[in-house]
């Protein structure tokens, strides 16, 4: 399934890349504009993504994968390895209240509608704490929402507390920015495919909408861990159903890179990331490195 096609470094040339310049951003973070890691089909930042978007040309992604903060680590507990323990996955994840969390949503979201290409699909991941927000602003911004898919997690952890019902599923809207152009739905691919991790596919039966995937398994994070690390497998359906050869796909919340990761092993794909924080932007090189033995040009 998967293939590696080599790309000369002039087939991606970004129109976008700039001089090496540093600068302050609105969250004090020493960011930097050029990137940190580049092959010849992948393209690492260092930075806020709306910094990066803002260099980005129009009408030039043909997929985003955007897994933006849940800001859901204020305080609350959760279950880790059996024992009770507070939410905090980094401050990157705090809410600054419902304005100010809104406020950013519409920002990221309104430049990925501006440089994604008129026939380009975008995704975007959350749990309750944020996926009705990003849902009202793709609405308000005029993307027209093909499905909205729940990721059912089938060893999600237990609810120590016992007052709600057990979080054991994430949301993924998938929207295009124009309702009149063609998107890429490798329908095919999606109905016949390979899914092993899923109990509840069919095989030869339409996919669904209800996707059965765990969570990322011990050796996805050989390298280390991101708090909020999503299994290849589901990136892996999420590339292979809305790209083809050739597609250039984005990502503005890297993480751990399991975009990137994804992308580079099933192979003819360029990728963009955007990571803002350096612990997880070394874990990304980590693993692109283990999967690609060619030279770093930065
Ligand atoms: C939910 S996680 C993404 C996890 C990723 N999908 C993975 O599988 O590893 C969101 C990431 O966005 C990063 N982040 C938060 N704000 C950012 C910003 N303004 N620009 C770029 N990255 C940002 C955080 O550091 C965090 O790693």
């Amino acid at each position: 399934m998967y293939k590696n096609v080599e790309y000369k470094i002039e087939d991606f040339k970004p129109a976008f890349e700039i001089e090496n310049t540093v600068h302050i951003t609105s969250s004090d973070e020493q960011t930097n504009l050029k990137p940190v890691y580049k092959t010849s089909d992948t393209i690492l930042y260092h930075a806020d993504c709306l910094d990066i978007m803002n260099i980005l040309p129009d009408d030039y992604i043909d997929m985003i994968f955007a897994d933006p903060p849940y800001n859901l680590s204020n305080g609350g507990v959760t279950c880790h390895a059996g024992k009770m323990v507070s939410v905090n996955k980094g401050k990157w994840d705090q809410s600054n209240g419902f304005e100010k969390d809104l406020e950013f949503h519409e920002k990221w979201i309104k430049e990925c509608k501006r440089i994604l290409k008129p026939e380009g699909t975008i995704w975007i991941s959350g749990t309750n704490h944020s996926i009705y927000q990003c849902g009202f602003l793709l609405q308000k911004l005029k993307f027209h929402i093909l499905n909205d898919i729940s990721w059912f997690k089938p060893n999600a952890a237990p609810n120590l507390a016992c007052t709600t019902f057990a979080h054991s599923h994430e949301t993924l809207l998938w929207a295009k920015k124009d309702k009149k152009a063609k998107h890429i739905f490798n329908y095919e691919a999606m109905k016949n495919g390979y899914f092993n991790e899923d109990k509840m596919k069919i095989p030869n039966k339409q996919m669904r909408s209800v996707w059965s995937i765990p969570t990322p398994s011990p050796d996805e994070k050989t390298f280390g861990k991101h708090p909020t690390q999503k299994p290849l497998a589901l990136l892996n359906r999420i590339i292979l159903s809305s790209t083809n050869d050739g597609s250039l796909i984005f990502d503005p919340f890297n993480g751990g890179g399991t975009t990137g990761v994804a992308a580079k092993l099933i192979g003819s794909r360029k990728y963009i990331g955007i990571e803002i924080n350096q612990e997880f932007i070394n874990l990304t090189k980590k693993r692109l490195n283990q999967i690609t033995q060619q030279p770093l040009i930065f």
